[in-house]
Formats: C-alpha cells, sequence, structure tokens
C-alpha cells in the first residue's frame, strides 16, 4: 500500500537538449510524468518513485546515466514538504489566455476579471503548468460555450487533480461532471478540489470507469464534454467508446500523445478534428456532428 505521508523522489540532472528523451523514459518506466525544472542552463528531472522496488530504481539509475543524465541521490519528501516542492517549482497563480485564473490554495487570485480556479495539487498531476494541461486548458477557454449550459454532462478522464473537469464546470460546459482516475490518491486530490472550488455536488469521482461506463450505459448519460489528458495508448483503447457517447455537438479533447502515437490516434479519429502541438505532446480537438 502507498505511504501517503512521504514520497521518494528520483532526480537526474541532463543537458536541456538531452531532457526530453531521458524525461519520455522516465515516464514509461514509472508511468509517472517527471517535472522538469531549469536552472543555471541545466534541467533537472523529477519522478516519484516509491511505488517501485530497489532493483527497479537502480535500474532507472542505470539508464538515466547511460542517456547522459547525472543521477543525484534520492530526495523524500513528508506529507506537508509538498506545499514547498510545489512552490519551488514555481507553481503560482497565472491566467490561461487572459481569462482562466488557475490559483493555488496558499495565494490569492491575481485577478478578479474571469473565473477562478482554485488547486491544491497534493500528489496528483495537475498544476496547469505541464503543457498537455496547459493545452487542454487553452482550448477549454477558446471553445468556452457564451452561454452556461447546464444541460450538458462532463467527462474528465484521467482527472489527476481535477483540473480539467473543474475549469469545464467554471467555464460554463455543464453542471454535472464524472471525473475518473484510476489512482486512488488523484481520486483524493480530485475530491478535495472539488471541495475547494464549492462544486462537490455537481460532481461524481471515482477510481473504477468500469463501473461508472455501466452506469452511463443504464441510464442513457450523453455527454457534451469528454476531456482525456493521458496517453495515446489508453486514448486508443477508449475513443470508439467515448465518440459514441458524446451529444450532437459534442467535444472531445485529447491530449498526452506522443509523436510516436500520433499518427495511429490520428487514424482512427472521426473528422473533424484539429491537432495542436505544445514540445512533444499533441492535443486533439474533435466535434462530433451528428449522431
Ligand atoms: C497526465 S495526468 C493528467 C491529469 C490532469 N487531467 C491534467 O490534465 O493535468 C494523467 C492521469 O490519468 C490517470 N490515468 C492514466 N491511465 C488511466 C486509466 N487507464 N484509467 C484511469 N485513469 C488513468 C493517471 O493516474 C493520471 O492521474
Amino acid at each position: 500500500m502507498t505511504d501517503r505521508t512521504r514520497t521518494v523522489l528520483f532526480k537526474a540532472k541532463i543537458d536541456p537538449k538531452d531532457a526530453p528523451v531521458l524525461s519520455e523514459w522516465l515516464e514509461q518506466s514509472t508511468g509517472q510524468i517527471p517535472v522538469e525544472e531549469l536552472f543555471g542552463g541545466t534541467s533537472t528531472l523529477s519522478v516519484s518513485v516509491g511505488h517501485m522496488e530497489p532493483l527497479a530504481r537502480t535500474l532507472l539509475a542505470e539508464a538515466s546515466r547511460s542517456l547522459g543524465g547525472t543521477v543525484l541521490p534520492e530526495e523524500i519528501l513528508e506529507g506537508s514538504d509538498w506545499d514547498a516542492l510545489w512552490k519551488k517549482q514555481g507553481f503560482s497563480a497565472f491566467r490561461i489566455n487572459h481569462w482562466l485564473n488557475v490559483v493555488p490554495e496558499w495565494e490569492n487570485p491575481v485577478s478578479n476579471d474571469g473565473p477562478v480556479l482554485r488547486i491544491h495539487p497534493h500528489l496528483a498531476f495537475g498544476t496547469g503548468l505541464h503543457e498537455t494541461t496547459g493545452q487542454c486548458l487553452s482550448l477549454l477557454v477558446d471553445h468556452a460555450p457564451p452561454r452556461k449550459n447546464p444541460a450538458s454532462v462532463i467527462l474528465d478522464f484521467g482527472a489527476g487533480t481535477g483540473i480539467l473537469g473543474i475549469a469545464a464546470l467554471r467555464l460554463g460546459y455543464g453542471d454535472k461532471l464524472y471525473s475518473v482516475d484510476n489512482d486512488p490518491l488523484a481520486v483524493e486530490a480530485t475530491e478535495a478540489n472539488l471541495l475547494l472550488n464549492g462544486l462537490e455536488r455537481k460532481a461524481t469521482v471515482g477510481t473504477d470507469f468500469q463501473v461508472m461506463s455501466r452506469k452511463f450505459l443504464e441510464d442513457g448519460i450523453r455527454f457534451g464534454l469528454i476531456l482525456a489528458n493521458v496517453t495515446g495508448g489508453v486514448i486508443l483503447g477508449h475513443l470508439p467508446e467515448w465518440y459514441g457517447w458524446l451529444e450532437t455537438g459534442g467535444i472531445l479533447i485529447l491530449s498526452g500523445i506522443s509523436t510516436r502515437e500520433m499518427d495511429k490516434v490520428q487514424s482512427v479519429c472521426p473528422p473533424p478534428f484539429s491537432v495542436y502541438r505544445k514540445k512533444r505532446f499533441h492535443t486533439l480537438l474533435l466535434r462530433k456532428l451528428s449522431c
């Protein structure tokens, strides 16, 4: 069982030009997305490895060296150190497309112009600083309905901190949100962030997508918006059912797709859709024109 009070961070320094390759490799090996800090012309990649066996961690260190990294001593973070880590990693209030305010729990909004989204990342992924989350938030702002759409339902698959689903509620995409993540720590973070934003009554959160899917089918639920910032592989496994669940005019925003996975994902996407790229990740926005 995961020890929720402490986190073990694997850290490696590397030349910024080699960082994307090491970062992608660390992501594949640990199942977590590394955080990159740039300082003094060097990148430091950190990723949580507390869930991995010691041997797997040793192999991680060896492979990192072979990819040009300098492995630093592991860092142990006690539960309360997370706030300090998020601050150190530059998580501070910012605005998306001059409109949506993303504000850490420990800060005040910089502007009251536009909707405010409060976030505490806890141990989950999703501050808005990562390019995939940032891209999804930007598309959510750009495609937001001119008037709130209370009849519409939102699905946030791979919710992490819950940031995308909460942003969608704030931007008026719907009045009911289903958030799912197979990591129980992410579910805890999503629940805490819904509460922080006073939106807990509008959401159902869970770890078991099969159970949720059965409810969608039984109740005949259709979605105005489905969000999935996961990986190309996970998207490929779910795309037909997600597309089938969209109402006419509904939107699907898919992110976390690497360059390697992109051709395959595009080849099974029903048109029309647009493709956006930020660094090594692609995001797709697809609209269902008719059912
Ligand atoms: C890249 S993070 C995205 C978090 C947040 N939605 C964001 O955009 O910042 C991906 C999340 O998806 C979850 N995830 C990955 N595969 C999943 C699956 N098959 N079912 C449910 N959740 C999954 C991970 O646990 C992780 O929290």
